[in-house]
């Protein structure tokens, strides 16, 4: 499937250098908004086409699948504009500044019969299934507390600094324990406490917080752009724990009895970067003519979204995009 990107930016580089290793997909075009750059993506990667602009590329016939890689603020409009050329949608995380942007772009790919999903990468690769079946399995007995945190020094960054860009610590990482808590406890969350420290632009710096589920069990998340911290998930039940290092990109998944004596450890599978299986998904489902795929499906996307809404109207964070007309 030939792959166009949209934006020559950070982790467009890494989905280009996958792309690049995989059989079944290839990076055959980028568009950025300064030629000159999609130019120089395009000779470091080995791709095709350089797109000056990105409703240019869209326009190229031979683009199979875009995947969106510009700021939070943008997702909205960059996949709209996809779905409306008839293009199918692999828009990164956080998929949109908030849930009625993203009931929009999934009412728009329902109405035009056009592929989208969200590039929350963690949902697709083998290993999270693995330790949603081990903990399914009944390794570490009854679930009962869950704990992630992801913490990167990046407060400097523009794109995490500047409220316009829906920027802050949890709309970069805020959605992975949010997303780890979901995959592995579900969706039956009856309370959401939480609260963030703000910075001078208006951004979250740091944020905790607590999902509180119908049936007891209890995930307590914390982000900060401001250090690093250990990445780690730990899943709690009654007859022990299992420690997955990191959320972030799951490598290692350590289960301990309740006696703290290790039991096993389990392995990520050899990967690219982990981001081949977000594509492979892609594939199967435009293949297949399926507008969503089962990993991420659009009404957990939506839900998602309806979280972040949530705790940011708690913070008093409103995003400049908040007040766009759809
Ligand atoms: N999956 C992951 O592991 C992961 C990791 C990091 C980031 N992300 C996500 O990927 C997305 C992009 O993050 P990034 O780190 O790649 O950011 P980045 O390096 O700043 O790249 C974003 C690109 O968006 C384009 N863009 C269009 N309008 C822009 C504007 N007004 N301001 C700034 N850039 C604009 C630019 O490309 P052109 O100038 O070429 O058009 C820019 O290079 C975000 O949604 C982020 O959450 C995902």
């Amino acid at each position: 499937m030939r792959i166009g990107i949209i934006g020559a930016g950070h982790i467009a580089g890494k989905m280009a250098m996958t792309l690049n290793q995989m059989h079944t997909a290839s990076a055959y075009a980028v568009a950025s908004r300064d030629l000159q750059r999609a130019r120089e993506f395009a000779g470091q990667w080995n791709i095709e086409k350089a797109y000056g602009s990105y409703e240019e590329m869209l326009d190229d016939p031979q683009v199979e699948l875009v995947y969106v890689a510009t700021p939070h603020s943008l997702h909205y409009e960059h996949a709209r504009m996809c779905l409306l050329k008839g293009k199918p949608v692999l828009c990164e995380k956080t998929f949109t500044a908030n849930a009625a942007q993203a009931k929009a772009l999934i009412d728009l790919a329902r109405e035009r019969n056009v592929f989208l999903t969200e590039a929350i990468w963690t949902r697709y690769l083998p290993f999270s299934k693995t330790i949603v079946d081990l903990v399914n399995d009944g390794v570490i007995g009854t679930p009962r507390m869950l704990t992630a945190g992801l913490g990167y020094p990046i407060a400097d960054k523009e794109r995490i600094r500047d409220l316009n860009l829906c920027g802050g610590s949890l709309y970069d990482l805020g959605v992975y324990p949010i997303n780890f808590a979901r995959m592995v406890f579900g969706c039956d969350v009856a309370r959401a406490t939480s609260t963030c420290t703000k910075g001078e632009t208006g951004v979250d710096l740091q944020n905790s917080i607590t999902l509180s589920y119908a049936d007891g069990k209890m995930a307590v998340m914390q982000t900060t752009v401001l250090c690093a911290n250990d990445r780690q998930g730990i899943i709690s039940g009654d007859k022990g724990y299992l420690i997955v290092d990191n959320i972030n990109n799951p490598q290692e998944a350590v289960l301990y009895d309740a006696d703290h004596t290790e039991i096993a450890r389990y392995h990520c599978p050899e990967q690219i970067s982990g981001f081949e299986y977000q594509v492979e998904a892609c594939i199967d489902a435009i293949r297949n003519n399926r507008i969503e795929t089962p990993y991420m499906p659009h009404q957990e996307t939506l839900r998602v979204m309806e979280l972040l809404d949530s705790l940011r109207k708690e913070w008093g964070i409103k995003f400049p995009a908040d007040n766009t007309p759809l």
